[in-house]
This record gives C-alpha cells, sequence and structure tokens, in this order.
C-alpha cells in the first residue's frame, strides 16, 4: 500500500494492469488540494488529457471550470480524479475489466486525501461508485452515504456540451454543491 500520493503516482505510471498501458500517452492520475475536502471523479482521460497528464483539461474540463467559477469553488481546492487513469481508444467507454484492474488506485486516492464529499461527474462514475443500477438523468443530485463519505452525482461536462439544455439542472446541482460545502465549514 503506498504511503503517500506521489507514492501511488509512481505506481500508476508504471501500471501494466490492462491493455490501456500500451496505447496511453500518459498515465492520468489526478490533480488538485491533497487535503481536499471535495473530490471529483470523472469517468476516463480524453485526448488533451493523455497527452498533458492531467484530468479535465479538454473541453468537457473548460466547462467543469465554468461551473466551479459560477458557484464559487476554486478549482485549487478540490482534488480530481478518474475512475481510469489512462485513456481509452478514441474514448470509448470503460471496459468493465478496466475499471476492475484499475478502481484500486482511485480507492487508494480516496484513502489518503479522506475528502469529505465525493461527486461522481457522470452516469459511469456513478454506477461504479454509487449504484451499478445508477440513472443519471433521474438521480443526479440526490445525496448519499457511502463508506463514511458523502457522496452525489452530476451531469457529465461532456454530456452538457452534447445537449446545453442540461446546463441548468447542473447549475442547480453545483449551488447545492457548494451549499453542502458551506454546511461543513460552519
Ligand atoms: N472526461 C473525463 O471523464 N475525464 C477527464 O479527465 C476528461 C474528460
Amino acid at each position: 500500500m503506498a504511503q503517500n500520493l506521489e507514492e501511488l503516482k509512481k505506481i500508476c505510471e508504471s501500471c501494466e494492469g490492462c491493455e490501456l498501458a500500451k496505447t496511453r500517452t500518459k498515465c492520468v492520475f489526478g490533480v488538485g488540494n491533497e487535503k481536499a475536502r471535495l473530490m471529483f471523479v470523472g469517468e476516463a482521460p480524453g485526448e488533451q488529457e493523455d497527452l498533458t497528464g492531467t484530468p479535465f483539461v479538454g473541453r468537457a474540463g473548460q466547462l467543469l471550470d465554468k461551473f466551479l467559477f459560477a458557484v464559487g469553488i476554486e478549482r485549487e481546492d478540490v482534488y480530481i480524479a478518474n475512475i481510469l487513469k489512462c485513456r481509452p481508444p478514441k474514448n470509448r467507454d470503460p471496459l468493465p475489466a478496466e475499471e476492475d484492474a484499475c478502481i484500486g488506485h482511485l480507492r487508494e486516492q480516496v484513502r489518503l486525501i479522506r475528502p469529505r464529499i465525493i461527486v461522481c461527474l457522470g452516469r459511469i462514475a456513478a454506477m461504479r461508485l454509487i449504484d451499478p443500477e445508477y440513472k443519471i438523468t433521474k438521480q443526479h443530485g440526490e445525496w448519499v452515504e457511502r463508506g463514511g463519505y458523502l457522496m452525489t452525482a452530476v451531469y457529465h461536462p461532456a454530456a452538457l456540451l452534447r445537449d446545453p439544455r442540461k446546463k441548468e439542472e447542473m447549475l442547480a446541482d453545483m449551488k447545492k454543491l457548494k451549499a453542502k460545502l458551506d454546511e461543513y465549514d460552519n
């Protein structure tokens, strides 16, 4: 077991636990405040993330940044990671075997960061972390307690790029998230 995030990152960077190790440019470990109270978990790196090694820096990431800014959450205060640390070819959905091979890295990350709130970005993360039957259109913004963590899911920013009508609901969920964070501060 890794003693700290730096050690865990090195383990991930040399991981050959699934086929994606062969096609990745960079392992996208995660980024942000190592003592964050709030952690976002997305699906898997896309093209820009694979090239830079940083999660959510492409178009979807820029939209996420806008929502964070809109509700007054600083990106520097949160931690952002993905279910998969390596990009699936052509951004296809992660395979169950890839998730199984990679999920241990995320669990270790959560153990080391110990956030109070974990927010799944999109259906894939919600199905893996909250409920295999999770229905994002119905359940987004609902809060659940899992293993001592307060959890919710919001639309994946890429889904908002495809369907901008969902942005209003996203803003409402993000405002609720900010209110939850503020509750912990007071
Ligand atoms: N989509 C994700 O789910 N994660 C990223 O890091 C980028 C896009």
